[in-house]
């Protein structure tokens, strides 16, 4: 079997386990006051350039959940794209831990937020209108829910239209390491440059092990957010380990490195699909996920050839590749879909 399930399905780097064992030694305080957490604090606030808070926490929803219930009043309004995993497959979690939250979706190409159609929406609501929830954050995903990456300037914009507004921003970075990897940008300027306040920073889909975390560049939502996790059991006792993980996530580059390696994977395929035009892309290939409609029957065959993926629906299937899926890998399901789709001849390029 050849796995394309997800980017969580895969191995933890074994430079993140060692890290954790390397922590099982002596004694060291709870709830954070250890010195990997600490430790932790210093190299993230390298890492973006700016003092920043870094909370670890278990899972990206929680990360999600809780920075945004961090944010504002439990009848504010957060902007997301419709297709946004806070929107889909998060339970209502940001609802549940701030209080009343809704959610209201913004349409937008690839998984973005169109920062004109946000303006449009934002508009709907006049300050201080007592008949609606009022309007207070906009969060991003990056890269998207399609597999496709914000350029810094689309941040920008829809940094802009929040901010014009006093909205507050946060990105959904479960894969912010294939964003970074693909523009090539600093995180400083992925991030806080661009008007981000609060980010889900994962860690687990690229190589991590157990833990995700929240980054938080506005010193102000610190206080609350540190109640908010405490109140969701996500501040662990034996908080170092998860220190430890994400010390070595980001130590010497490896999360980029991770990050790149899987890019590369889905790069590769991306060039083999060229001269398949009955595998129809629906966002360009630009971090490690590959969203392909197909054909009909095309699905079962791509599995009796021994290939795991996930249906989204009877002709759309998601293809993600992991850090340590290999070029091999790529090669063959590239041969498979030739096999089942069948080619045409390429244009002189
Ligand atoms: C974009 C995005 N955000 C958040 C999450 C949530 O992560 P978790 O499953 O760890 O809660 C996922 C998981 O698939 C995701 O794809």
């Amino acid at each position: 079997m050849i796995d394309y399930r997800s980017d969580n399905t895969g191995r933890a780097a074994p430079e993140i386990l060692d890290a954790l064992v390397r922590a099982n030694r002596d004694t060291a305080l709870g709830y954070g006051a250890d010195e990997w957490t600490a430790d932790l604090q210093r190299r993230f606030s390298d890492l973006f350039e700016t003092a920043v808070r870094v909370f670890p926490v278990a899972t990206g929803t929680a990360a999600n959940a809780l920075a945004l219930a961090s944010l504002g009043p439990s009848w504010g309004i957060v902007y997301c794209s419709e297709l946004a995993h806070i929107n889909t497959a998060e339970a209502n979690a940001a609802g549940f831990f701030g209080g009343g939250i809704k959610l209201a979706a913004i349409g937008g190409k690839h998984g973005k937020i169109d920062a004109a159609l946000l303006a449009e929406g934002l508009a709907g609501i006049a300050p201080g209108q007592l008949h609606k929830g009022q309007p207070t954050a906009v969060s991003l995903t990056q890269a998207t829910d399609l597999g496709a990456v914000y350029s810094i300037d689309e941040i920008g914009n829809v940094a802009e239209t929040a901010k014009r507004r006093g909205l507050r921003l946060h990105m959904d970075g479960a894969r912010f390491a294939n964003a970074v990897a693909r523009l090539g940008c600093t995180p400083a300027d992925a991030t806080w440059r661009s008007g981000v306040d609060i980010m889900s920073f994962g860690a687990t889909k690229n190589g991590g092990a157990l833990c995700d975390a929240i980054v938080v560049f506005s010193p102000e939502l610190t206080d609350g957010l540190a109640v908010q996790l405490r109140r969701a059991g996500q501040v662990w006792s034996k908080m170092r380990f998860a220190s430890a993980q994400l010390i070595a996530y980001i130590e010497n580059g490896l999360w980029l490195e991770m990050a790149r390696a899987s890019n590369g994977i889905a790069a590769r395929i991306a060039a083999g699909l060229r001269d398949i035009p009955a595998a129809r892309l629906l966002a360009p290939i630009e971090a490690n996920e590959i969203f392909l409609e197909l054909p009909d029957g095309a699905m079962d065959g791509l599995e009796r050839d021994g290939f795991q993926f996930y249906r989204r629906s009877r002709t759309l299937a998601r293809f993600v590749c992991r850090f340590d899926t290999t070029e091999a890998e790529a090669d063959a399901l590239i041969a498979a879909l030739r096999r089942n789709l069948g080619t045409v001849p390429r244009a002189a390029e």
